[in-house]
């Protein structure tokens, strides 16, 4: 009995979930601990739209390219949007770029690294990993997992130079529901102005708080490397690189910026 009444007092510190369940205008599941909200949202089926996968800690939390992610419970927000939507397999990339935005207009100060990642100090603060469920061979749904390091008082040593959290940019502590509450009001109206007018309309935003551009950046594709500069966000979020006179559209991928995570 002890014990219960410790747990819930615990998870009402965590998250106020009666106001989280409010605020998502699909289904809302809150997992205290689980692998990893991404991997939750795929497995289960018939989603509605806009439904939110929360958790106070994963266990295997996934970053792109394989990577992990730090998932501590207490210290980060870890959450997976699930979107059903009627758009072409491409436009993941934007939705990436979207909750980037999102997350970047929430937490004030900070700036979009092409295209998933929130910077505070040319240090990564929030990460995005989107994925696409296919049901025999069509697109079912999209999920769009977003990580916020928030109360992370330090971090392993291979980060240091990377990685940083609210508390440790600010020193103050964060309430995790209201910054949720706010990254969905502000990444579902985004989705709204996207499915409506394209990425067009937020283009400007886009430029303004994209630390790539300006930037001398190294890009993989097909296996090879590309040396270029970013030098603008086009209508669609593409990133458009410039090598020898020759403009690139980038839709995704791996782009590193010169100076900034640990690249020189
Ligand atoms: C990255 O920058 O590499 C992407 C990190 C994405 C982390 C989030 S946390 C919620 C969701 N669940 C996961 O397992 N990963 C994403």
């Amino acid at each position: 009995m002890k014990n219960m009444v410790l747990r819930m007092f615990k998870k009402q510190k965590d998250f106020d979930l009666k106001r989280l369940k409010k605020a998502v205008p699909g289904d809302f599941f809150y997992y205290d601990t689980t692998s990893s909200t991404n991997v939750e949202a795929k497995n289960k089926s018939n989603i509605k739209d806009k439904s939110v996968f929360l958790a106070r800690e994963q266990l295997s939390g996934r970053g792109r390219l394989g990577r992990s992610w730090n998932s501590n419970a207490g210290d980060g927000i870890f959450m997976s949007i699930v979107l059903v939507p009627d758009i072409p397999a491409s436009t993941i990339s934007t939705l990436t770029l979207l909750s980037g935005l999102a997350v970047s207009r929430v937490l004030e100060g900070s700036r979009v690294k092409w295209p998933n990642d929130v910077l505070f100090n040319d240090k990564k603060v929030s990460g995005i990993l989107t994925e696409m469920v296919m049901i025999d061979n069509n697109p079912d749904r999209i999920i769009v997992g977003i990580g916020v390091n928030v109360g992370n008082k330090s971090f392993p040593c291979e980060l240091l130079d990377k990685a940083t959290s609210l508390y440790l940019e600010t020193g103050k502590i964060y309430d995790k529901t209201d910054i949720i509450i706010k990254i969905l009001n502000e990444f579902f109206s985004m989705y709204d102005i996207f499915l409506k007018d394209g990425v067009s309309a937020l283009r400007g935003e886009l430029k303004e708080k994209c630390v790539t551009l300006g930037k001398t950046v190294v890009v993989e594709r097909s296996g090879e490397k590309i040396v270029a500069r970013a030098v603008d966000i086009t209508d669609n979020g593409e990133l458009l690189i410039e090598k020898d006179g020759e403009k690139i559209a980038l839709a995704s991928g791996e782009v590193s910026v010169r100076g900034l995570l640990g690249y020189n």
